[in-house]
């Protein structure tokens, strides 16, 4: 296998709830239909939910299994059954302690030579999810809805990754009415940027085909907004020109 070098990109919010599972796994397709070796982490202590999204049965090992050599990488890495070129490691429901900063560090180290992209999902909030991103991410892709309690919650994401010397974020507003996007109704959008504090890099309207793709594990259609978006944030963040609003 030739070797690889993994950019590793963590989805956080400040706020719980905004999106950053679905915007995982949608990255995660849309980054592996274009060719990529993607692998998603989740992060979550006890609260799993990708392998529900990705439509995969019968997990045996997570992460926390692999982090308490319970098992070997191979057998915590699942392959997606729909997509080629996708994997994950689902979030453990059972660990004696916490998730390790060095151990994901050492973790993530061994695996960059085997994936193209690393997708972490985060917990919300400025905890241990964030203290992480901090220290392993290349990139943290900020998720805020238009709302000013996740606007105030996402600045305070960011100036908690100030304060630790991490500035490599970048800002995906999500949920937004489409009305706005079809009036190019900008100013809204200009205000969560300004209060969050972060460039933008991509705009998710309201989508009622989300909520079947991210509870029923039904995959996002490939010409749906979602994944046009998607792969837009994804061809931005490999250094290409692409509109920021997405039709
Ligand atoms: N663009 C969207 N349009 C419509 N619904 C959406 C959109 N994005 C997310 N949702 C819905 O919002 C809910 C929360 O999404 P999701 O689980 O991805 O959030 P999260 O940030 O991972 O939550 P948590 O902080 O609990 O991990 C889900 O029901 C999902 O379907
Ligand atoms: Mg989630």
């Amino acid at each position: 296998m030739p070797a690889r070098k993994a950019k590793v990109l963590a989805v956080t919010s400040g706020k719980g709830g905004v999106g950053k599972s679905t915007l995982t796994v949608s990255l995660g397709i849309a980054a592996a239909a274009s060719g990529s070796r993607v692998l998603l982490i989740e992060l979550d202590a006890g609260l799993r939910g990708l392998d529900i999204m990705l439509g995969i049965s019968g997990v045996v090992y997570d992460l926390g299994d692999l982090l308490e050599g319970r098992c070997n990488i191979s057998s915590a890495i699942i392959p997606s059954p729909n997509v080629s070129g996708l994997y994950a490691i689902v979030a453990p429901v059972s660990m004696t302690g916490p998730i390790l900063i060095q151990d994901m560090r050492l973790l993530l180290d061994g695996l960059r030579a085997y994936f193209d992209l690393i997708i972490l999902d985060t917990p919300a909030g400025l905890g241990r999810g964030l203290r992480i991103t901090c220290e392993v991410a290349d990139l943290a892709l900020i998720i805020a809805t238009p709302d000013p309690v996740c606007i105030r919650d996402g600045n305070q994401v960011v100036r908690e990754m100030l304060s630790r010397g991490f500035t490599s974020h970048r800002l995906i507003i999500n949920r937004v009415n489409r009305k706005f996007i079809r009036r190019q109704v900008v100013q809204d959008l200009d205000e969560v940027i300004d209060g969050v504090g972060s460039q933008l890099i991509g705009v998710v309207p309201e989508d009622g085909e989300v909520t079947l793709f991210s509870s029923h594990g039904r995959l996002p259609d490939p010409k749906g907004e979602l994944q046009r978006v998607c792969r837009a944030i994804i061809a931005r963040l490999g250094g290409e020109y692409q509109p920021l609003i997405v039709r």
